[in-house]
């Protein structure tokens, strides 16, 4: 008996996985109007409206102290990397889109608190170290999740990674900047700088998310080439990163058991307190309520700049239009 001829929608889906399959093995890229698996769109759907949303939602720490930086010149670029972190999360928003969702849904998705965002931004920025502290350690840390994302297989998040990864490079040398000269200021500078590593660092852990035995997304992630590497491998890189630049600050790393192990040629350290993560990702972080208000509160009172723009789009068609008639 011979089987059932294929439809034509399981023969695309056949030849486009093949494909798809060869393109992965290349190395080289999906683009948008590629045949792709339907789990591979939603991950990366998931992963980058995430990444999103945490660039827009990391806005508000920073913005905090944009009105009481402590100079002119230290306003200004403050206000210049909080603009850099709303353009990255515009390029991500816009990269999302390619894959079929809108703007509109995962804003909603934001501002219903139905969305994730990274569990970071769910603390709070009493002092001013705390610039320092977030630009070496938060965005510290994501440069090294991120530049192994510019060679993610998608191409739109891959391409938009690359500028993203050049402006954090600059955000996490100010950052640095900062925690130096308060380093190299007063006692109480000292002091500030140290309490607020010791309140960033184990949270900047955390952004690389759960243990690997404990990522339900990393192994399917890592064979669609998306992730390249683990969240440990990442956690492993980031801390050897910190520990030569901690010691040119002068700061002290919070953990008492962090030392290099020669034989296993990895970082020995405490365990992180993932109920702490685990909290904040359940939205029962420190600042997790206010975050989300103050997003819904801007999206409320940015709707006339929205009626604005449309109704400017749709002035601007129809005189297109009168013209070409
Ligand atoms: N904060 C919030 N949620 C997190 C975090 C975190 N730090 N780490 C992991 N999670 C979530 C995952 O999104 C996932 O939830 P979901 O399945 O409901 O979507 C769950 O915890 C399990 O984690 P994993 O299986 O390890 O998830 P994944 O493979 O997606 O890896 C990671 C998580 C490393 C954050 C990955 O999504 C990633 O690299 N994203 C891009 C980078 C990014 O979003 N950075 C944001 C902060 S950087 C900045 O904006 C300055």
């Amino acid at each position: 008996m011979t089987a059932p001829a294929l439809t034509a929608a399981e023969a695309d889906s056949v030849v486009g996985q093949a494909v798809f399959d060869e393109i992965i093995a290349r190395d080289s890229r999906i683009e948008p109007r590629d045949w792709m698996p339907d789990a591979y769109r939603r991950t990366l759907v998931r992963q980058i409206s995430q990444h999103a949303h945490s660039e827009i939602i990391g806005m508000q720490p920073e913005g905090n102290w944009i009105t009481r930086a402590p100079s002119l010149k230290r306003k200004a670029i403050l206000m210049a990397k909080v603009q850099d972190e709303a353009g990255h999360g515009l390029y991500l928003y816009s990269a999302a889109q390619t894959l079929g969702i809108t703007r509109d849904e995962m804003t909603q998705q934001l501002i219903d608190g139905k969305a994730k965002y990274s569990s970071i931004f769910n603390y709070p920025t009493p002092t001013w170290a705390d610039m320092g502290a977030i630009g070496w350690l938060v965005d510290g840390a994501a440069i090294c999740n991120q530049v192994p994302l510019c060679r993610a297989s998608y191409g739109p998040y891959a391409r938009a990674m690359v500028r993203v990864c050049k402006e954090e490079s600059f955000h996490q040398r100010q950052g640095f900047e900062i925690l130096l000269s308060l380093m190299n200021g007063t006692e109480a500078q000292r002091e500030m700088a140290q309490d607020a590593v010791d309140r960033w660092y184990w949270p900047s852990l955390m952004m690389f998310g759960p243990p690997d035995d404990e990522s339900p997304n990393s192994a399917q992630s890592m064979a669609w080439k998306i992730k390249r590497f683990s969240n440990d491998e990442l956690r492993q890189r980031f801390v050897g990163m910190l520990v030569p630049q901690a010691e040119v600050l002068g700061i002290r790393l919070p953990d008492p058991d962090l030392r290099w192990n020669e034989d296993e040629k990895r970082w020995d350290m405490s365990e992180i307190d993932w109920t702490e993560f685990h909290e904040v990702l359940a939205g029962r972080g420190p600042m997790n309520a206010v975050r989300i208000q103050n997003r819904r509160d801007a999206h409320e009172e940015g709707a006339w700049v929205r009626e604005a723009a449309a109704e400017y789009a749709r002035t601007q068609a129809r005189k297109t239009e009168r013209a070409v008639a």
